[in-house]
């Protein structure tokens, strides 16, 4: 069964890894990483392919950053030669990126069928660039694959046949799990001179906190004002980087107890967050391995496409306007505490490997 597994931008990296090594113990699998391009920095994408052994992806379509369309379109412009050279059987797109639609629909077109993992889940904000990709990757899709029951209902009320639909549970956690010895043993903490439960971590890089300059100096006033009782390491996105550049608001941080890195690799940046206080963040997956480590995330945004962490977890949406009081209620032992949700428990890469031998086995018998 000859197989694609797409990649592009950082998540998605950590997506594959336990797919990956699951499917290469079964000879019946012919798997092949292409990588799209979309994150082309060595620590937004190399770092991962080491730390986590993958192999060199066996196509680099190269196609850098730009815009979305640019993205997109071409993607689909080189992904498309490579599906008529290898006509896989089956392409597996991961997650919400660019990528992630424009391989689908590449895809598609030939008649090659197309799996989604992390299928089903919505914001209901269609301004996000992410929102769109889930939606359109999951009209056409002919697999889904879903980490928790609301994305299953989600997909339901779209008019999706059940059939399609299995819930496989949460393939960031099964990354978690097995890079877990490498986690805790790394030294992150003490590198950046913090001290453990007394840190709290940072990450913002969505369009709607970074690409206005009001909003972006409103956010970073605000991070300074937490770091006053609470010092913050902040691993930098290059697009938040680059806008703390272009409108000149690098003089707000100086002299805070805000530590700014480079983005940090997958072992460093958890160790940092499982010995942290809280988690201040605009991220997706982030919300997902805070709820499974039950430690305090404060997810800064409108809407999130995983409920779930807030109705189980320990994630909670806030304004930015409300992020010191949510920090008080932390400090003050006053925040809620939460529970693992279903099937996040590291065998997420198992029930696909299953799913597609039965697949391999229906499709002989047709
Ligand atoms: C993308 C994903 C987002 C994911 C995020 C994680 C889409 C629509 N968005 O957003 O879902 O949460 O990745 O990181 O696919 N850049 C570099 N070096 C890199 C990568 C990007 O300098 O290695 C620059 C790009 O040129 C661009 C900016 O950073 O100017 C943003 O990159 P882009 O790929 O557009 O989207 P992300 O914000 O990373």
């Amino acid at each position: 069964m000859k197989l694609h597994l797409i990649a592009a931008a950082r998540p998605n990296f950590m997506k594959i890894a336990p797919l990956y090594h699951e499917l290469q113990q079964d000879p019946l699998f012919d798997v092949k990483i292409i990588h799209t391009g979309q994150h082309y920095d060595k620590n937004m994408s190399d770092t991962f392919f080491t730390e986590f052994k993958l192999p060199a992806p066996h196509h680099n379509l190269g196609i850098g950053g730009g815009t979305q369309a640019e993205q997109v379109g071409y993607t689909m412009i080189a992904y498309e030669k490579v599906c008529i050279s290898e006509r896989p059987d089956l392409v597996i797109v991961v997650g919400d990126v660019n990528a992630t639609v424009a391989c689908s629909i590449t895809a598609k077109k030939l008649h090659i069928p197309v799996a989604h993992l992390e299928a089903g889940i919505r914001s209901f904000d269609i301004s996000m660039p992410e929102e769109i990709n889930r939606m359109l990757t999951d009209r056409i899709a002919d697999y889904f694959w879903t980490p928790s029951a609301d994305a299953d209902t989600n997909l339901l009320n779209e008019g999706i046949s059940p059939q399609k639909i299995t819930m496989v549970g949460n393939i960031m956690i099964d990354t978690l799990e097995m890079m877990r010895s490498r986690i805790e043993t790394a030294h992150t903490v003490s590198r950046f001179h913090l001290a453990q439960k007394q840190y709290a971590v940072c990450t913002f890089h969505r369009p709607s906190n970074v690409d206005s300059r009001s909003t972006l100096e409103k956010l970073l006033r605000t991070l300074v004002k937490v770091s006053e009782t609470t010092p913050l390491i902040f691993p930098i996105h290059p697009r938040t980087k680059k806008n703390i550049a272009t409108f000149a608001l690098d003089n707000i941080i100086a002299n805070s107890a805000i530590t700014l890195t480079e983005p940090l690799g997958y072992s460093d940046f958890m160790h940092l967050v499982f010995n942290a206080k809280f988690i201040l963040t605009d991220s997706g997956g982030i919300q997902e391995e805070t709820t499974y480590l039950g430690i305090p995330c404060l997810t800064v945004r409108n809407s999130t496409e995983r409920p779930i962490t807030i109705w189980e977890g320990t994630n909670a949406l806030v304004s930015v306007d409300h992020i010191v009081d949510h920090v008080y209620q932390i400090e003050h032992q006053q925040f809620k505490k939460g529970k693992v949700p279903d099937l996040w428990d590291g065998n997420t890469a198992h029930r696909i490997a299953t799913i597609l031998r039965n697949i391999q086995t229906s499709d002989k018998q047709k």
